[in-house]
């Protein structure tokens, strides 16, 4: 199968992680393997441990990456592992470790995956087919209180309280087609002209629901911070504001250290500083990236150190 997805801040990304030419790196998002080509690539007598929660990605990336089979260890799991995986491995740290959040473009492009609202097809939604739980469950099972707090907090939909009530009177929902009826119908013709596909938001926000995508993010980067060499270096690409937060947060917290409240004289808690933050402020596409690629309006990365 081949796996068209376009690399965002590609370069931005592996060169701001390699350390060491010869090292161990992780990639906690593979997806087709793109980032991993380019960073096999820049660092010749590097190796990879690359994981994904979706076994089609993983399948994908093993035909991307064949010229490079030796180098890379395929992990099919959610990166909130990544602790468990390099210990399975025998690996003990990495001189770098990356992550390029959210969905890849073939998830959402094939229709059997039931992610895209621009073909009809099963509800889905779940990026690990393992999981017991999808978009199938979320439409048809969530209160309107609850359909309405998550279509308005990870979609930002203004209109996240009409489309809840809405989605709960048409049930049984069984397809991505009847969700999109259900949502135009609430959303008021006037305010469809803007802001894209009507649809748009609410797909997302199930999207992040089913997957539990900002559940992951702050431990993942503990536990991989705690997996970086001295000197070794995080990246995280983000393409949703809560994502970007949560890195942003996570990242200052472990750059701070000491947890006491701020009116404590003296610190107790005795928590050092672990890392140093590389990117102030986060790094964006180029505008002629953006141009190439819409995928990649949204994305931020931001890099740092550990110490
Ligand atoms: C944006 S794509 C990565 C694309 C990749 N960097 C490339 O250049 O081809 C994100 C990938 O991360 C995976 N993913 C998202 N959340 C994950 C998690 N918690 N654990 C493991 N994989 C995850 C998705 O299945 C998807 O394949």
């Amino acid at each position: 199968m081949s796996f068209k997805h376009i690399s965002v801040l590609k370069n931005e990304l592996v060169e701001g992680i390699i350390t060491d030419k010869s090292g161990t790196y992780c990639d906690m998002t593979l997806g087709g393997g793109g980032h991993t080509k380019r960073l096999l690539e820049l660092a010749p007598n590097s190796k990879v441990m690359a994981i994904d929660r979706d076994e089609a990605a993983i399948n994908a990336a093993k035909e991307n990456l064949s010229d490079y089979f030796t180098r890379v260890i395929f992990v099919n799991d959610n990166f909130i592992n990544i602790k468990e995986a390099a210990k399975e491995n025998g690996i003990e740290g990495f001189d770098g470790i990356m992550a390029d959040l959210g969905v890849s473009s073939p998830q959402l492009d094939n229709p059997e995956r039931g992610f895209s609202y621009m073909s009809d097809a099963l509800l889905d939604m779940r990026m690990d087919r393992r999981s017991d739980f999808s978009a199938m469950n979320v439409v048809n099972e969530y209160s309107a209180d609850k359909l309405c707090k998550i279509i308005g907090l990870y979609g930002e939909e203004r209109w996240a309280k009409r489309i809840a009530e809405f989605i709960v009177k048409a049930r049984p929902i069984k397809t991505t087609g009847e969700l999109v009826e259900v949502i135009k119908s609430a959303v008021p013709q006037g305010a469809r002209e803007k802001g894209g596909h009507p649809a748009k938001r609410t797909f997302q926000a199930i999207r992040i629901e089913v997957n539990g995508e900002l559940d992951a993010i702050e431990s993942a980067i503990n536990s991989a911070c705690d997996l970086l060499k001295p000197s070794g270096r995080i990246g995280i690409i983000t393409f949703h504001s809560l994502e970007d937060r949560i890195v942003k947060q996570s990242f200052a917290s472990l750059a701070k250290g000491c947890t006491c409240p701020r009116d404590f004289p003296i610190c107790i808690c005795g928590n050092k500083p672990k890392i140093q933050i590389i990117t102030k402020k986060p790094v964006l596409p180029s505008t002629s990236e953006e141009e190439q690629n819409s995928r990649a309006k949204s994305a931020k990365l931001r890099i740092a150190e550990k110490l």
